[in-house]
């Protein structure tokens, strides 16, 4: 594949407007930063991608449930969570240009007043840093005051926590399993830049896997098996504590990168440093993305420990945690030493967490050996590892990735630059395009269409007749249309029986042509797009 030559991210853009696949929101008012829609050509992008998320999270496994929740909850949620508290970004105000810039990013962001300078070398004042939280605020009902001030969510991912006991007790799983939710998020970003990747408004998928504590592990199962070195660890088994469960999620993760055309090779896993880790969190791996702005994060996959039910279970009042039955009957035929080693672990892990969120000691000690207790019992708050992918930056990664420019002859068999989308055909829009080889002839027109019609129920084909039939192929190529069906004269027949009831199948990536049967077309396409 041939690199594009300069400002790829721009040629790009201009691409997603000029087909349809990305315009800026609100564009006819100027438009409003941080903000993106989708055409017809993004919207089917997007559907397509979040489709294979649902069926590779959800309806392909046993032990993953799927949740739609709101986007506006209780504030309380967003208390629990400490999304309310800390979830803020560190703010410079310039008092020159009056601009407010994210200060982890003022030597990079160009002066509003001077773009020749980097706003950390323009000379304007700059304010000290200061918290600016990340949330939008509303007020639902008629009233404007403080009690009724609510928020829209800035993850999909607390609505799966606060839902978890309904999930549970209606959809016969248990321990281990996930609940998973695709939906919109916002976040009033400082500086949205870089094209879609830093939105205001965008999708994420999130997958929130609930594990056993290793103490109910090792209850359970005797021990809790060693990480591997590398690479997928396979079937999940009983014995698996989090470190194993957070290195199938990062692997189960690439593997699906890798099914929608964004092999191992495109990625980059960074593992967090204990310095960079969320307090509650154990480990936190990031799939970078070689974007033509820098290398950044796709998705990230955290072991959050049992945290996020912890909060919601202190700020609520309303119990997150389990009955395990086969811990409880594990327990019983315990060793006393071992029960008291495993109690003594978990009472530590309990009182840790406790003491963190600011618990009194004494009251932290009381919680802590309650909840230690409870293990005899076969009661514990499971732990959880969530793999949260942003859409809109998978969408820009696919574009990114598939864009490539080569030379094609043209009809005269002079070489021109051909721009070409190369979409796995999994996700690509438009599965097939159907081109009567002459737009004149009725019986090609009434073939090709019959074909289309054949095609439609099951997957996104596109009509045209319009133009030279190169230049179909060159509007195909350049938003990803992974085949393209040309019916001519062979097909009615009139140049002998042997090529009758076929039509040209032309590979957008090769350009290579071949005749296949019509009765064949159905079974060739759905092969190539599932
Ligand atoms: N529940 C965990 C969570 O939300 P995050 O790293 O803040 O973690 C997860 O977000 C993913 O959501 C990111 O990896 C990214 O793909 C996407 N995302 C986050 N902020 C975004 C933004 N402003 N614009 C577009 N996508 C964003």
């Amino acid at each position: 594949m041939s690199e594009p030559k300069e400002n790829p991210l721009e040629k790009i853009a201009s691409l997603c407007k000029r087909r349809g696949f990305i315009f800026q929101s609100s564009e006819i008012y100027g438009g409003i930063n941080g903000f993106w829609d989708y055409g017809p050509l993004g919207a089917e992008l997007k559907r397509n991608v979040k489709e294979l998320w649902w069926q590779t999270m959800v309806l392909q496994r046993d032990d993953v449930a799927g949740l739609e929740a709101t986007i506006i909850m209780h504030p309380g949620i967003w208390r629990a969570s400490g999304h309310v508290d800390t979830f803020a970004d560190a703010m410079i105000d310039c008092k020159t240009c009056k601009g407010r810039f994210r200060a982890d990013q003022i030597s990079e962001i160009p002066c509003p007043q001077k773009p020749s300078k980097k706003v950390s070398e323009c000379a304007g004042e700059k304010t000290a840093p200061r918290a600016f939280n990340l949330m939008f605020k509303t007020c639902v009902g008629p009233v404007e005051s403080e009690e009724n001030v609510a928020y829209l969510r800035p993850e999909t991912a607390q609505a799966i926590f606060a839902q978890f006991k309904n999930v549970l007790e209606t959809s016969r799983q248990k321990v281990p399993f996930g609940i998973a939710q695709i939906g919109k998020a916002f976040r009033n970003e400082i500086t949205p830049r870089n094209y879609t990747f830093r939105s205001r408004e965008f999708e994420q998928m999130e997958l929130e896997f609930f594990i056993r504590p290793d103490e109910v592990v090792e209850a359970v199962s005797g021990s809790v098996a060693a990480p591997v070195s590398k690479g997928h660890p396979g079937r999940p088994g009983a014995d698996w504590g989090w470190q194993l469960w957070h290195q199938y999620w990062v692997e189960e993760r690439i593997r699906f990168y890798g099914n929608i055309g964004l092999p191992r090779a495109t990625l980059e896993e960074y593992w967090q440093s204990d310095q960079e880790l969320a307090h509650y969190a154990r480990a936190t791996v990031d799939l970078l993305f070689k974007f033509p702005f820098g290398t950044q994060e796709l998705e990230g996959i955290a072991a959050r420990s049992d945290f996020d039910l912890s909060q919601h279970q202190r700020f609520s009042g309303k119990t997150m945690g389990v009955f395990d039955d086969e811990l409880k009957a594990a327990w019983e035929k315990l060793p006393k030493e071992r029960q008291d080693a495993l109690w003594r672990r978990y009472y530590e892990h309990r009182k840790k967490y406790l003491a963190r969120m600011g618990v009194a000691e004494e009251q932290a000690a009381r919680t802590a050996t309650d909840d230690a207790n409870g293990l005899a019992r076969g009661q514990y708050i499971p732990h959880v590892i969530e793999p949260s992918a942003g859409v809109d930056r998978l969408i820009l990664a696919l574009i990114c990735h598939a864009y490539s420019e080569d030379q094609a002859p043209d009809e005269k068999g002079k070489l021109e630059t051909r721009t070409v989308l190369r979409f796995h055909p999994r996700v690509a829009p438009i599965k097939a395009a159907v081109f009567p080889l002459l737009k004149n002839k009725p019986e090609l027109v009434a073939r090709a269409l019959a074909v289309r019609d054949l095609l439609r129920p099951h997957m996104n084909v596109f009509y045209d007749e319009a133009g030279a039939i190169g230049r179909r192929y060159r509007r195909q190529d350049e938003i990803g249309t992974p085949f393209c069906l040309t019916i001519d004269f062979e097909t009615l027949g009139e140049k002998g029986e042997a090529l009758k009831d076929t039509v040209t199948l032309r590979d957008r990536d090769t350009m290579s042509q071949e005749r296949i049967k019509i009765p064949e077309l159905l079974s060739f396409l759905l092969s190539k797009i599932h």
